[in-house]
């Protein structure tokens, strides 16, 4: 990567902490980076040592890149820590666990009642034959059984996989063999903008298609006679009501080892089958427990609301793991942000008072394209705290979101990590850290990051206040931290050829970055998603941020066509804002703005008006198939994708306006 990175997108508006905030906050001593940095392995036993171990550890660290181990030796179980500890204490009658369901049912569980019911399920899935070291596949959808199930399959020592609720038979079917799971845990179905999702028969469908492990499948009634047909094939599905609810209350914690696994979560490839990436028990949930801590600021009465599904990492580590780990409440939904209207997400916020709100850039972009209207309705002075995950967030869509949904007054936390991660790597913390709006700040004390060049030559990202020399270039990871993948199941050749052959003995994440002059980092999404325009590197991203900068674009996919001078040309794909009509001087007028904020080099060749763009479940945009689409060529995998009509009818008008 070239060093013309730097000279692109610059901005220039900073928000410090309030000092109210900053009083209160579990981390304002700017001291703790310093600390952490100087002995990371300290560091983490300290937080280590917030969990209630049976047996303490012997070794805190070994690494022998890439394999890493933390607290070898250690005894603890993820369930006793996130369920039991609470339980029997002060938490007992404290809510563990707030429902809505996407019909406007609600349900409170308390610390207790989740115990119990966590513990019923751990007896459920033994009764089934599941013992300490097997793996269970969870296909339900974001009900409270499914934070629930996993923290069952943790009790008893079984490895849970969880594949989200949206995807079909075939990703169904693909998981659960590759991770050889004995039983399946689903529901009849689940709501989703009014229908059923019919999740019991899509797993018949993986049944039928060959999954030679799975003995036992465990289903919840959640859809009712609203399902319609749902057939049980006698002595291989159990109905939760006859299996779960008849168990005893008790039910032990197994004792884990430390290294043991706690989880896979599959994640897709950019080529080729899923990666099934592994978490084990102690540093996974340490990094997730003081990540909770410090960047949502837990206190005992937050409501933690995180709007992402169980289904991704991010349910994992910041709905499951790491706030209950905290004894925090935690406020759960299951359907779509517009049903029954499009202001759902801000009635639940009102409805139950939450504290902390989680969510995408996706989808703050979407709220912006919806209007004040929605947010405006609704009363938000519970907030007090805003996060954001998945990809970068562009600056309009930070203050948008800090003035309309923080009202000026919550923090914002921008958090960069990956599903390999397990936990939050570089994040503001909120009673520290000045923040930048697009820029996720800093590494989290304890994690050393490295911004390197094509020639592994590069700078260590020291903490806030450090004088750090700007560069672009790639992100890079060449020190172990607890919660780091202990590799992907079953294949630790494609581990090692994945992330650490690009530099030796490093993990490299397959991010670029930008370091700044003031030591503030910048994620400019995934390499691959980098042009080469005319010998100049130009992420997509900082494109995409200068688009929805003007005033009449809501959304806006950039990708590099193939040019015969440039070598790759800018094409975007964007999405008007409500009260915009497509004409060639407002296309003119956005090539211009692009012009004017990052220079003449990132002006795009082509804009290209779009209803829709094609994204990945999780919200990605997937601009392959962009790619694919402007370079004419047939469509490549749509599996993964959303809704794959909108890549056929983009493809369409594309092919049209070319004509
Ligand atoms: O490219 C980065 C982007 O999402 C990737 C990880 O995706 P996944 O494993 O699905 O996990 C998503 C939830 C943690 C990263 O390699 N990404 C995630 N968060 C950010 C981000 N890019 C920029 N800024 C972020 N805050």
């Amino acid at each position: 990567m070239s060093e013309t990175i730097q000279s692109l997108l610059h901005e220039e508006r900073s928000f410090e902490p309030s000092a109210e905030f900053k009083a209160q906050a579990n981390a304002n001593d700017p001291a703790i980076y310093d600390e952490a940095y100087h002995n990371p392995t300290k560091w983490w036993e300290g937080w280590a040592n917030q969990l209630d171990w049976f047996e303490k550890w012997h070794t805190a660290m070994e690494f022998d890149a890439p394999n890493a181990k933390w607290f070898l030796g250690g005894k603890l179980n993820a369930a006793y820590n996130c369920v039991d500890r609470h339980a029997e204490g002060d938490r007992a009658n404290k809510p563990a666990i707030i429902f809505e369901g996407e019909p406007g049912d609600t349900k409170t569980l308390t610390y207790k009642e989740v115990k119990d019911q966590v513990s019923q399920i751990a007896n459920a899935l033994k009764s089934m034959g599941v013992q300490k070291g097997d793996r269970v596949c969870i296909y339900l959808p974001m009900v409270p059984e499914l934070p629930m199930t996993m923290l069952a399959c943790a009790r008893i020592g079984a490895a849970h996989t969880v594949v989200f609720g949206g995807f079909s038979a075939d990703s169904v079917r693909e998981r659960a063999n590759d991770a050889s799971c004995k039983v399946i845990v689903t529901a009849d179905g689940g709501w989703r903008r009014g229908n059923v999702v019919q999740l019991k028969k899509i797993t018949d469908e993986a049944l039928d298609m060959g999954c030679p492990t799975v003995e036992s499948v465990l289903v919840l009634e959640r859809t009712g006679e609203a399902t319609g047909t749902v057939t049980y094939k006698q002595g291989r599905d159990f109905k939760w009501s006859e299996t779960v609810t008849t168990q005893s209350t008790d039910c032990p914690c197994e004792p884990m080892d430390a290294e043991d696994l706690l989880f896979i979560l599959y994640t897709s490839g950019s080529t080729g089958k899923p990666k099934g990436i592994t978490h084990t028990t102690g540093g996974y949930l340490t990094g997730v427990y003081a990540t909770s801590k410090l960047i949502f600021d837990l206190k005992e009465d937050d409501i933690h609301f995180c709007t992402a599904d169980c289904g991704w990492i991010t349910g994992h580590s910041y709905i499951t793991y790491g706030p209950m780990a905290n004894g925090a409440t935690v406020l759960i939904y299951e359907g779509a942000p517009d049903t029954p209207d499009k202001d759902r997400f801000w009635r639940i916020i009102e409805k139950h008072r939450a504290t902390i709100l989680y969510t995408a850039p996706t989808a703050i972009r979407t709220f912006m394209k919806w209007g004040l209207e929605y947010p405006g309705r609704c009363d938000l002075s519970s907030l007090r705290l805003l996060g954001s995950v998945g990809e970068p967030i562009n600056p309009e869509a930070w203050i948008w979101y800090h003035q309309n949904i923080g009202m000026g007054k919550c923090p914002v936390v921008d958090t960069w990590w990956q599903t390999e991660t397990g936990a939050i790597m570089i994040s503001p913390l909120p009673g520290i850290t000045s923040t930048k709006p697009g820029s996720a700040t800093h590494p989290f004390p304890g994690v050393r990051i490295k911004v390197l060049d094509e020639h592994g030559n590069g700078v260590d990202v020291a903490g806030p206040g450090a004088t750090n020399t700007p560069k672009g270039g790639f992100l890079v990871m060449d020190h172990p931290w607890p919660s780091m993948t202990r590799g992907i199941f079953n294949d630790p050749e494609r581990y090692e050829k994945t992330y650490w052959s690009r530099f030796p003995d490093s993990y490299f994440a397959g991010d670029g970055i930008k370091l700044d002059e003031d030591g503030y980092l910048w994620l400019l999404g995934r390499v691959d998603d980098i042009m080469l325009v005319a010998g100049h590197n130009i992420s997509t991203m900082e494109v995409e941020s200068a688009l929805v900068d003007h005033p009449a674009v809501a959304e806006a996919a950039v990708i590099g066509k193939t040019h015969d001078v440039k070598g790759q040309a800018i094409a975007a794909f964007v999405i008007l804002r409500a009260g915009y009509l497509p004409s060639d001087a407002l296309t003119a007028e956005i090539k211009a703005h692009v012009g004017k904020k990052i220079g003449p080099v990132a002006r795009p060749d082509d804009v290209y008006i779009s209803a829709e763009l094609p994204k990945t479940r999780s919200g990605k945009i997937m601009r392959r198939l962009l790619r694919d689409i402007a370079e004419g060529r047939a469509l490549g995998d749509v599996s993964t994708l959303a809704d794959s009509s909108v890549v056929a009818s983009l493809k369409d008008r594309y092919e049209a306006s070319e004509g």
